[in-house]
């Protein structure tokens, strides 16, 4: 494991970035949002990040970074839990909750070797609002060409838990154009429905004979209209296949490829988003001064539905540990 210093927070606390290693991959990691900065694969970087902590700090796009409390939208940021009403930050545009602040924290690294990383944060009760004190512990391991990514937490009240990981990814290779030729197969029958300000409604839809049937491979923009040109919806996976993958059972949930490459998301969560970077384009440029354009690269972000609390769902009862893995498996074709 190398570790280097990567950039001091305004505060004047230091950034880290460690670099995990094995015969066939290379992930870079920050202590800061626990952010992926760089995956290289058959010697190519596969995923966005900036050079300095600033920009990971006004940028909005939430660049590799582990999310929680709750990733999503939590409408008007607003829930009731055991009879009493919680507020959390409006941080999307002063109207709703989106993905929380673990994002924008410096966590402590408790181990780390040349294969895998542990980071730790204890998130006090009300931070953002939140009932309950949250010990979390967010696991990176590399193992032959899968990326591990592992998440526990245990909470001594009642709160609302959903974390994922939101790496974007471009399978030509980052800085390498848009993903719109690239091509995504999502293993779901089903997509939770949301007005035009992305907050679910309560419904679902089948996604057959529409744009967003994705179970068999399909070109990501080979679909788009006028008045859909971008993907950023919560599918609901269908397949019941286990595979044991890295010693987890898991299902695949989606892939994602080129026509050199191709990354599987296995996992063990009940939904992702597929994000195809509609929102790229104004944050700071890219690692080596690479400016952002829109949908040049994407996110799978495996997650429990969105805004569950105010669907009767979503709720991590007191001590009772959460326990999540997901896996982006690299391969060539
Ligand atoms: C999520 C959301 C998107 C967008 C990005 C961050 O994936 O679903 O709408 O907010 O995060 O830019």
């Amino acid at each position: 494991m190398n570790k280097a210093f990567f950039d001091r927070l305004p505060d004047g606390r230091e950034v880290s970035i460690y670099t995990l290693k094995n015969d066939q991959l290379e992930l870079r990691v920050l202590d800061y949002g626990c952010r992926i900065h760089s995956l290289f694969f058959d010697g190519r970087d596969f995923v966005c990040g900036f050079d300095d902590v600033n920009s990971y700090m006004v940028d909005t796009g939430y660049q590799g970074a582990f999310i929680g409390r709750v990733g999503n939208r939590i409408k008007a940021g607003k829930f009731t839990l055991n009879g009493k009403t919680y507020q959390l930050a409006k941080n999307e545009n002063g109207k709703h909750y989106l993905h929380g602040v673990y994002s924008h924290t410096l966590w402590q690294v408790k181990e780390a070797d040349d294969e895998k990383i542990v980071f730790v944060h204890h998130s006090p009760e009300e931070e953002e609002g939140y009932p309950g004190n949250m010990d979390l512990t967010v696991t990176y391991r590399l193992d032959g060409d899968c990326v591990v990514l592992h998440y526990d937490a245990i909470a001594d009240a009642d709160t609302p838990a959903s974390f994922t990981n939101h790496a974007y990814f471009n399978m030509n290779g980052f800085g390498s154009g848009d993903v719109l030729s690239q091509e995504m197969q999502i293993l779901a029958d089903e997509i939770t429905l949301v007005d035009d300000e992305l907050i679910p409604i309560g419904k679902r839809m089948d996604v057959t004979g529409t744009a967003f049937d994705f179970r068999e491979f399909q070109k990501i923009g080979a679909r788009f209209t006028a008045e859909m040109d971008g993907y950023d919806h919560n599918y609901i996976l269908s397949n019941t296949d286990n595979t044991e993958v890295c010693g987890y059972p898991l299902t695949r949930a989606a892939t994602f490829r080129s026509e050199r490459y191709a990354l599987d998301c296995y996992t063990d969560m009940p939904c992702i988003q597929f994000y195809s970077g509609n929102f790229l384009g104004n944050g700071p440029a890219f690692k080596g001064g690479v400016p952002q354009a829109r949908q040049n690269a994407l996110c799978l972000e495996t997650q429990y539905e969105p805004d569950a609390v105010n669907h009767g769902g979503g709720i991590l009862p007191a001590n009772t540990p959460y326990c999540h893995t997901t896996i982006y498996k690299f391969s060539r074709r």
